[in-house]
């Protein structure tokens, strides 16, 4: 078994939590949720909550890994030996999670080379629901995805995931502003713009307020052990807050840029800014056939998804990992087939259920519609909860001894115990129902 491994830098955590953080849910779907959900009144009630109600949880997550140094189920039983099976529930969400998540990974990789010819697509949306539903090909992209991420996880943490993040992190940042700089200099930005940042009021409701505080857990990466895994290998005994903020802050101009980077176009071409989960796959390569170098940005468009993919999909995949090779006392290399194995066993068959597989339902949904389901609205909300009320109220965590400004301790506490797990008890409520 390998020794614990630790950061080499503060720099080298933050980049990787960043990396976590910052993924398909900002690139992919938060431009999309806000589109459904009226634009710029979601734009502010998102950043309202991700900038309160999500720090606690977030905080949390990488304390109790901090603290406890140890992978998910052995930091939850170091607390209490019956919490470890609730600790559990971390890597399982993590594969289910991986187990969508990396198909969307797939997807991108084949319009990173479709790139090359997207101007002789006839009928976009026909192109995207045709290859969804070969039986074939998408099924080896996303273990494709799958190899590339667990490869890198396999490397180990600073020789595999620390360096992926150290190159595809600025690599990703760069890309976006150039394409942001381009999408701004169409015409009619404007209006995209107007409809990013020109909030309606009438259009605020209960169910977008969960909507965007679903979306703002989502993007953070909380509830499935990946940052509680990160928080772990921290070595300094350095302040969590700063490093905290910095990733709340990040991920959220991410989030942004990715807006500002689609809706102006969207506009710009007289397109529908609410057509859902296509919007990156149908809507945006509609738009690169239209203008001048079209291939060479949709290259660079779908080579920033793949970086943002990458560095997500390797932090879903170390939370299990990390459990594997401490619980089972494994090599990483055989953890990592182990999950290669389970991954497959299941984002083969929520592949195929776009096309082939389409008829078999579960609860009602479709393989795919059903992870993302289970894993987003129930099981990512449901670790948190857990997290937050162990904290809060056995383990009696205080907001002074991690936080050095009384109001913030006070925040902290009420949060934890109160605010936080009643946001998210209505949260997998809604999800329900
Ligand atoms: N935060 C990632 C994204 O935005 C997704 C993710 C969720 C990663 C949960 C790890 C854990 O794409």
């Amino acid at each position: 078994m390998e020794k614990r491994p630790n950061w080499t830098s503060k720099y080298a955590f933050i980049v990787t939590a960043i990396g976590s953080a910052v993924g398909l849910g900002n690139i992919w779907r938060f431009p999309y949720i806000m589109g459904q959900n009226g634009g710029a009144i979601f734009l502010i009630v998102y950043i309202l909550l991700i900038s309160t109600i999500c720090f606690i949880p977030l905080m949390n997550e990488l304390y109790i890994g901090k603290l406890t140094k140890k992978e998910c189920v052995g930091a939850y039983e170091s607390i209490n030996r019956n919490f470890k099976y609730l600790g559990a529930l971390n890597p399982i969400t993590g594969i289910l999670i991986a187990s969508f998540y990396f198909i969307v990974g797939g997807w991108i990789i084949n319009y990173i080379f479709k790139s090359f010819f997207i101007n002789k697509i006839q009928n976009y949306g026909q192109y995207f629901s045709d290859f969804i539903q070969n039986p074939v090909y998408p099924c080896i992209l996303t273990l494709l995805f799958l190899f590339i991420c667990i490869f890198y996880t396999a490397k180990g943490v600073t020789k595999g995931i620390e360096r992926v993040n150290k190159i595809l992190m600025p690599l990703f940042a760069i890309i976006l502003i150039f394409l942001v700089i381009i999408s701004l200099r169409l015409p009619n930005a404007n209006l995209g713009l107007e409809y990013m940042f020109k909030p309606d009021f009438s259009k605020l409701n209960t169910h977008m307020i969960l909507a965007a505080l679903g979306q703002a857990f989502f993007t953070l990466s909380i509830g499935m052990g990946a940052l509680l895994t990160y928080g772990s290998y921290i070595k300094e005994d350095k302040s969590l807050v700063r490093s905290v903020y910095t990733i709340i802050l990040s991920d959220t101009t991410f989030a942004l840029l990715a807006g500002i980077m689609i809706f102006p176009a969207v506009f710009a071409f007289g397109l529908e800014p609410n057509s859902g989960a296509g919007l990156v796959f149908v809507t945006i390569p509609k738009i690169f056939s239209q203008i001048p170098h079209g291939n060479i940005i949709s290259f660079a468009f779908f080579i920033l998804l793949f970086c943002a993919a990458v560095t997500s999909g390797i932090s879903i995949l170390e939370a299990p990992c990390a459990t594997f090779i401490e619980r089972f006392k494994t090599s990483r290399i055989k953890a990592c087939c182990i999950i290669f194995g389970m991954v497959s066993i299941i984002a083969i068959p929520a592949t195929l259920s776009f096309g082939v597989l389409g008829d078999l339902k579960v609860f009602g949904k479709t393989i795919f519609d059903f992870l993302d389901f289970l894993t987003s609205n129930i099981m990512l909300p449901m670790n948190t909860l857990f997290l937050c009320l162990i904290s809060g109220w056995y383990l009696k965590i205080k907001g002074k001894n991690i936080l050095n400004n009384k109001i913030m301790a006070f925040l902290f506490d009420t949060g934890l115990k109160y605010i936080v797990p009643i946001a998210l008890i209505c949260l997998i409520f809604m999800g329900l129902n």
